[in-house]
């Protein structure tokens, strides 16, 4: 089984694990991404926002990097969502395995099925994410100790600007418990090819508006603190599915 992980905000890098890199060509671009050595051969790492974090959510070629893994093999994809909180229950530093999200992304090439040489097909995306991997994170995470929350609905904004406080408010009254820039199309990318993927979610601060008159400030040490966690969690997860 080919595996990989995507990593979001404060995943740039992994360290532990010797890679590779690798530029993989696909019809939607060129896609620079890692691949392990020696017993990791199987395993590939994608850092969504590039090495250097040069790479806006907006701007990120969604299409080429999930293309990339499915001709790489890929079949078993895990990501990292750095978010916003809406729900109170969901404080910073929260992490939470999402199940649904809401689309507010604009302008987003989200499909592989434009019609003509592509064809066309209406990808079923009730329930987005794969619930086995999703219930293996939630299991292996409680028994790593880690509290994660195994359920959540991911809203998704086009950025790179922030919300308003009306939007967040907005957002809360539909049911959004957590709000960020890049899980969309990335997840319905991944399903129209048939790969089992999840997403876990780690808050790094209240969403606008949520602390009432205060601006948005980030967790100071972001997710540096949970990052070797979650590189764990998510291994573990892959090397039992
Ligand atoms: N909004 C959107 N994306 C984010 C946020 C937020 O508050 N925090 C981290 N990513």
């Amino acid at each position: 089984m080919r595996a990989a992980i995507i990593g979001g905000t404060g995943f740039d890098t992994l360290e532990g694990i010797h890679l590779r890199p690798e530029k993989v060509h696909t019809p939607y671009g060129d896609v620079l991404l890692f691949q392990g050595e020696e017993e990791w051969e199987d395993f590939f790492f994608l850092p969504r926002h590039g090495t250097t974090h040069s790479i806006p959510p907006h701007r990120i070629n969604y299409r080429a990097n999930i293309k990339a893994l499915h001709q790489l093999g890929v079949t078993h994809v895990l990501a990292t969502l750095a978010v916003g909180s809406i729900s109170a229950h969901l404080p910073p530093g929260s992490l939470v395995v999402v199940d649904q999200f809401l689309d507010f992304t604009q302008n987003r090439e989200s499909t592989f099925f434009n019609g003509g040489k592509e064809g066309f097909a209406h990808t079923l995306m009730s329930y987005p994410y794969c619930s086995a991997l999703r219930q293996r994170l939630v299991e292996i995470g409680a028994a790593m100790g880690l509290k994660i929350s195994p359920r959540g609905t991911y809203v998704c904004t086009n950025g790179p600007r922030l919300e308003t406080a009306a939007e967040i408010r907005m957002f809360s009254i539909l049911g959004g418990d957590v709000v960020g820039m890049t899980g969309v199309p990335e997840a319905p990318l991944a399903r129209e090819l048939g790969l089992h993927y999840a997403a876990l979610a780690y808050s790094i601060n209240w969403a606008a508006g949520i602390e009432s008159g205060k601006e948005i400030t980030f967790l100071e040490e972001g997710v540096a603190t949970l990052k070797k966690s979650i590189l764990t969690l998510f291994l573990q997860t892959l090397k039992s599915s």
